[in-house]
């Protein structure tokens, strides 16, 4: 079967962003029943079954404060995991950024690091935000690595906040602000505004 042509809401270079699908709810199913999968997460030791990952989609529509897009690597068309921002606080300007690549085999291939980009420079652009943050548990190194890459920097660690097979870990907090990224990529897709120019700052 031919995979299905997804809209590009937020085009990259490798992957874009898409909206999700009602027809995705397996695919979240199958990521989510995987324990290294939700140990990187923060939800220990949790598998989700279909009616859960149903009822996290269904609840999409009708939360403001958060948003959430699938990735597809534009080669082959294929769902590799979700990206989102929630908690978004349109009077600070602030929310925290979250992301799987639940297709394994997808991993370490530079999508991720691609994925929190756009996804930052979609919050900044169209939803106004001037900071983003997110969090990783200290042994995810391949995450850290990608967030670096992505212009996330460390502002700080709460120590042993995690518990993993009786060892506790820190959690670490990364940021970026609106000033750490190009928005040009953003921009340009609202074509008619270069005519007018593009504000900064
Ligand atoms: C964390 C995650 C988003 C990173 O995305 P990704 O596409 O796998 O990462 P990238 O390929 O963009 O970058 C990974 C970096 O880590 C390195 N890396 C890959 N595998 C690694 C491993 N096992 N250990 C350490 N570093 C690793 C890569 O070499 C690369 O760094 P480099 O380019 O400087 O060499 C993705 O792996 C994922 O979703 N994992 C499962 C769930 C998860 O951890 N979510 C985030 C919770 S905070």
């Amino acid at each position: 079967m031919l995979p299905v042509i997804r809209p590009e809401v937020v085009p990259g270079e490798r992957i874009f962003l898409t909206t999700l699908l009602q027809d995705d709810v397996p695919t979240f199913t199958e990521w989510f029943a995987d324990l290294e999968t939700t140990a990187y997460l923060g939800a220990v030791g949790a598998v989700f079954r279909v009616e859960q990952e149903q009822e996290w989609y269904n609840s999409l529509a009708k939360q403001s404060d958060q948003i959430n897009f699938g990735i597809i690597v534009r080669e082959t068309q294929h769902l590799i995991g979700t990206v989102g921002l929630k908690n978004i606080d349109l009077l600070h300007g602030t929310a925290e950024l979250g992301i799987n690549i639940g297709d394994k085999t997808a991993r370490g291939r530079g999508y991720g690091t691609e994925a929190v980009r756009l996804m930052a420079e979609y919050g900044c652009f169209f939803k106004n935000l001037s900071s983003i943050c997110l969090w990783f548990v200290a042994f995810n190194e391949r995450g850290h690595r990608a967030y670096l890459k992505a212009g996330f920097r460390e502002v700080g660690r709460w120590r042993g906040s995690y518990q993993l097979g009786g060892r506790r870990y820190d959690k670490v907090i990364m940021d970026i602000t609106r000033d750490d990224l190009d928005l040009s990529r953003m921009s340009a897709l609202i074509h008619q505004l270069g005519e007018h120019g593009h504000a900064t700052g």
